[in-house]
């Protein structure tokens, strides 16, 4: 039910990716991955919770068993994304937060989305949870490197570390906004673009979205 869940939703963005790369000269999307979490990694934080590892508590209380993360080029292009993913029919965004306007302690940034979908078995038809990571190469890069170290130190991270790892973020930070700046003059270029198309289009696509319009 998990893999299905993500294929639905990677196919859904892949389909806005491809409209993007037909219709507009820019793409926000640079790429998206996927992951299921493991069995030992569920087991792990249901023990956490003091939760025994069964399917109903890990239906109930982990959101993240499937992941998807979306990567895009500059920072506005996230928020492009969320709003999207808001407006897509099938999808219900059970949780939002957001780590980009007001990064975490660590100095992680990222736009987190629990989303739910029904997803279609030979039993019926059930809800299914996604977390949904959106962020830019900068935020994944410092997210990536930061995630190694800590591993290597198993959470026992030393402070003198943290610190400087919490500089990087700040970094990283700055660069997302100086780039951001730089590309703002691609994305108001394309907001332009898609006013035209959108003022070309709308009268033939309103006409195809009523249902009575179309003949079988
Ligand atoms: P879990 O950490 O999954 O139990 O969920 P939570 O309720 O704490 O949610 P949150 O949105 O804070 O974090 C969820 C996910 O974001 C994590 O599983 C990581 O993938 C990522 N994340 C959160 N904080 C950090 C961080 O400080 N560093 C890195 N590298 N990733 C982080
Ligand atoms: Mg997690």
């Amino acid at each position: 039910m998990y893999s299905a869940a993500l294929k639905q939703i990677e196919s859904k963005i892949d389909t806005i990716n491809e409209e993007f790369k037909i219709l507009h000269k820019y793409n926000p999307i640079e790429h998206v991955s996927s992951r299921i979490k493991s069995k030992e990694s569920i087991n792990k934080k249901l023990k956490k919770k003091g939760l025994e590892p069964n399917f109903e508590n890990l239906i109930k209380t982990i959101n993240d068993v499937a992941g998807l993360r979306i990567i895009c080029s500059f920072i506005p292009d996230i928020y492009t994304i969320v709003e999207m993913i808001e407006n897509m029919q099938d999808i219900t965004v059970l949780k939002k937060k957001d780590y980009v306007s007001k990064p975490k302690e660590s100095g992680y940034s990222s736009y987190h989305l629990i989303v739910s979908m029904p997803v279609s078995l030979s039993v019926g038809t059930i809800d299914v949870k996604v977390e949904i990571q959106i962020r830019t190469m900068a935020m994944d890069f410092w997210a990536s490197l930061e995630h190694k170290i800590n591993y290597k130190y198993e959470k026992d991270i030393p402070k003198s570390i943290k610190k400087e790892l919490k500089e990087c973020a700040k970094m990283t930070q700055k660069l997302d906004k100086k780039m951001s700046s730089l590309g703002r003059n691609l994305m108001e270029d394309e907001k332009e673009l898609v006013k035209e198309i959108t003022a070309e289009y709308s009268t033939v696509y309103t006409g195809l979205m009523l249902s009575e319009n179309v003949s079988l």
